[in-house]
């Protein structure tokens, strides 16, 4: 026989989760304005908001904790991951942050000014914002084949090198401070970029002489996905793939909140050691000295740890191994989603689910909040709310897909959690004819809409 595919770790700690009832739920939901950002941890069973800071950590990295350096200036700690930075991803010069938009912040405070336009694939909403913020364009030259959940395209992160082409040839150099690569990428569906792909937007960066940056914070799962699925990688180490596509990249941010598999953190990596120093200067100023930005040594130390332990084949096999099981649950009960299945979510297609709700009703939080009543089962919008309104006409933007992302947190919930929530959408898949109204906002921030809106039934 076969020997079937079980985790490379045994559990340690448990924390207790409890479930509620249907009517608890449907009262703290409304009392929440119908957003799940608005709800209390502990009005929720499973928590898929978010794959963000929510990991465990091993004991490998647990007693780095204890081995933290706390010291101002210049702690182990520091060294410590600045040498996993190097080894791993390349880069001699290093920043800590506080988290992932923490540098993106101070990286865009140095290269991004107004009229500036940033191409790249599918930017993710704080890497927006942070671009739109200082008056600048982000520019999505995603393939198109990410917005068709149906097709099996193995690369769905992929750029289309004629659509960056295009804007690099008609704009001035000077407007295009550098393109970005989001690896892998979130809001297309947890997508990965091909080592083919790297190197055609590598080559055109080169052309154009713009600096390629990439956007790191799934950097390990789009490294298995290229081992297990792009032609000639099977045979090579997860390391060699990363070492390979970060040779290709002037600079790195990273929200190490995901493949760092640490609680809090982020990092810029860079190459340059004139941008270094002007970085060095926003990093002070918003996030801390440049030896710590923000992050006590402790969390630094168990980062360096987290980053080796994420590069490992059998726990990139497992997790992503989890995610596919969902997903392949969901398929089974008739239900569409983001094909392949992500490397940390698994993204359902609201626009197939609740497609009797009119789009301007936001279906993809209609089903968010629908799939929390049934089950406590906590998703995420990535729709029309969280595209925010269009800067200039300030009118609702309406991406070409509306997806509820169930996010995945690393080594924390088991098959059998995978199966409830399974169930819990199939439920509401059968009645969902029932479900006749979305919802309008009663009120919303100037940016970043999504955290804090506040929502009430359509009439
Ligand atoms: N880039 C990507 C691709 C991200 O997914 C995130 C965060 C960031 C940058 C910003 O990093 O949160 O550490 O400041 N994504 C989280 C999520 C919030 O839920 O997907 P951060």
């Amino acid at each position: 026989m076969e020997l079937p595919f079980a985790e490379p770790y045994k559990i340690k700690m448990v924390e207790p989760i409890r479930c509620s009832t249907r009517e608890q739920r449907l009262h703290w939901i409304k009392e929440a304005g119908y957003n799940l950002f608005n709800l209390k941890s502990d009005q929720v069973y499973i928590d898929l908001l978010t794959d963000s800071g929510t990991g465990a950590m091993s004991d490998r990295q647990w007693s780095e904790i204890m081995l933290g350096d706390e010291s101002y200036a210049g702690s182990s700690s520091y060294f410590k991951l600045k040498d996993a930075v190097t080894d791993i991803f390349g880069f001699e010069y290093f920043l800590p942050t506080h988290q992932g938009r923490g540098a993106e912040n101070v990286l865009f405070s140095v290269l991004v000014k107004p009229g500036d336009l940033v191409p790249g694939n599918s930017h993710f909403d704080t890497t927006k914002g942070h671009i739109e913020f200082r008056q600048a364009t982000a520019i999505d030259c995603t393939i198109d084949e990410a917005f068709d959940t149906t097709i099996e395209h193995p690369f769905k992160g992929n750029v289309d090198l004629d659509k960056l082409e295009r804007i690099l040839k008609i704009n001035p150099k000077e407007r295009i401070p550098f393109i970005i690569v989001t690896l892998t990428c979130n809001s297309s569906g947890g997508q990965p970029v091909s080592l083919e792909n790297l190197r055609g937007v590598s080559a055109l960066a080169k052309k154009y002489g713009i600096p390629l940056i990439y956007d790191s914070a799934r950097f390990a799962e789009n490294a298995y996905f290229i081992k297990v699925r792009e032609k000639g990688q099977e045979q090579r180490t997860i390391r060699e793939i990363v070492a390979d596509m970060f040779s290709l990249a002037d600079a790195m941010t990273m929200s190490s909140k995901k493949d760092g598999i640490v609680n809090i953190g982020g990092l810029i990596g860079m190459r340059s050691k004139e941008l270094h120093q002007q970085a060095s200067v926003y990093n002070i100023m918003f996030e801390g000295f440049i030896t710590y930005g923000g992050q006590a040594g402790r969390d630094m130390g168990a980062l360096a740890r987290g980053l080796y332990e994420a590069t490992e084949f059998e726990y990139l096999e497992s997790r992503i191994r989890q995610v596919a099981h969902l997903g392949t649950k969901l398929t089974e009960y008739g239900i569409a989603v983001q094909k392949p299945y992500g490397g940390h979510a698994i993204f359902i297609d609201a626009n197939k689910f609740l497609s009797h709700i009119p789009k301007e009703e936001f279906r993809a939080q209609t089903l968010a909040v629908e799939l929390y009543i049934e089950g406590g089962v906590r998703g995420v919008e990535i729709g029309a709310i969280m595209a925010d309104r269009d800067p200039v006409t300030r009118e609702n933007r309406f991406p070409a897909l509306e997806l509820v992302r169930l996010a995945i947190p690393r080594r924390v919930y088991t098959f059998n959690h995978m199966d409830y929530i399974a169930a819990s959408l199939a439920n509401v898949f059968e009645r969902k004819e029932g479900i006749r109204k979305g919802f309008t906002i009663e009120y919303e921030a100037p940016i970043l809409r999504h955290f804090t809106v506040r929502l009430k039934r359509a009439e």
